[in-house]
């Protein structure tokens, strides 16, 4: 393996443990994470390879396989900068618990396509450490330390989904997760069964203000909640008297969270009901709500979204946390050639930079390769 490779040659002596954990895609389920709602990711065939050995002494040497150099060696948490900072969040996290380490990295997910690359790094590196200091971690535990690395130490108020979808999905398999109670199941994602693919359709566009309206509309829905006397808006049941006490874009917010609640456990009962072929249109009202309630789409997601139905797409919209990276379209086989076509011709008409795309395959959790 590469990464082992490149720790023996970094550091000398071969890694006591290598764990890889993926990115993940979200099928549905988009903003509610953190409204203690429902979300079903899935988990992509890209992700990060930690090779870990645990040290001594509290001194952390980091080295990544796509940022050529000398490993950078960090003796105190303040230290870390950039992508150390997912790293160093988790050992800073973890506290006693752990010592130093020697950490090799390589990775796979496409860069800034919104694929969940530093869920990826703080759960492998995390499923690595519980796994050498034996720390007895379930799965759930890994992400939460993971999500609580990303909010506390890197400082971006993420909900448990790209964690939890990265330390706990299976292959062939959508996770279904309720983030209040952080029940799971896995629900079959059987495409190729169908005849279908989930096309990921990468913008190459990510606008910078991103993190800044994330916590924005995280706010807005806490203040939403608060107004309504309900703990998350997870708790509207009656949306019609919900808004009616509500203005602007609290009331659109709270209008996107609650329906969209209702498209996750809809499309759910679709894929339990073997009705993977139905599942289209609760894509396309997933994303006009976003578009148009919770405002987080872009141009180049819209226009993803508008010319894969115009190209035959069952369904489609942006994923993730929006402002650029991917959308996903659902496509029948033998559409997929005239889904790409017609996105390429429209990004084409605009002279946008051609966008990249991706085949969604479900892929398993995060796991032990040696
Ligand atoms: C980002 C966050 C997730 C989730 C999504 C939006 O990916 O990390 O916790 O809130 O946005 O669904």
């Amino acid at each position: 393996m590469r990464v082992t490779d490149a720790f023996r040659a970094a550091f000398g002596g071969d890694p006591r443990t290598v764990w890889h954990a993926p990115g993940r895609v979200n099928l549905i389920g988009e903003h509610t994470d953190y409204n203690d709602g429902f979300v079903l990711p899935f988990a992509v065939p890209w992700g990060v390879t930690a090779a870990v050995s645990p040290r001594d002494d509290s001194t952390i040497r980091l080295l990544s396989l796509q940022s050529p150099g000398d490993p950078v060696v960090i003796s105190s948490h303040e230290e870390s900068r950039g992508w150390t900072r997912y790293v160093v969040g988790v050992l800073a996290t973890l506290g006693d618990r752990v010592r130093g380490a020697d950490i090799a990295i390589d990775g796979d997910i496409p860069a800034g396509a919104g694929l969940s690359s530093s869920a990826a790094l703080e759960v492998a590196v995390a499923s690595a450490l519980d796994d050498l200091y034996d720390l007895g971690m379930t799965p759930m535990e890994r992400a939460l330390l993971s999500q609580r690395a990303e909010n506390d130490f890197v400082g971006m108020p993420c909900g448990i989904m790209d964690q939890a979808a990265s330390a706990l999905s299976a292959e062939g398999h959508a996770l279904f997760l309720d983030c209040r109670s952080l029940g799971s199941r896995n629900i079959p994602l059987d495409l190729a069964a169908h005849g279908l693919s989930i096309l990921i359709i990468d913008t190459r566009v990510h606008h910078e203000h991103a993190g800044g309206e994330y916590a924005k509309r995280r706010a807005e829905c806490e203040s939403a909640a608060r107004k309504l006397g309900v703990a998350a808006l997870r708790d509207v049941t009656d949306l019609a008297g919900a808004l009616e006490q509500l203005q602007g874009d609290e009331r659109k917010r709270t209008m996107h969270i609650v329906t969209e609640n209702h498209r996750v456990e809809a499309l759910v009962g679709l894929l339990r009901a073997g009705a993977i072929t139905e599942i289209g249109a609760l894509l396309n009202a997933s994303h006009l709500s976003l578009r148009d309630q919770y405002e987080v789409s872009s141009p180049e997601l819209d226009l993803a979204v508008e010319a894969s139905l115009r190209g035959g797409a069952r369904g489609a919209r942006m994923t993730g946390g929006g402002f650029g990276g991917s959308a996903i379209a659902l496509v029948a086989d033998d559409r997929l050639e005239s889904v790409k076509e017609s996105v390429n011709s429209a990004y084409a008409e605009r002279a946008w930079q051609p966008p990249r795309f991706l085949p969604a395959t479900p892929a398993s959790g995060a796991r032990r390769l040696s």
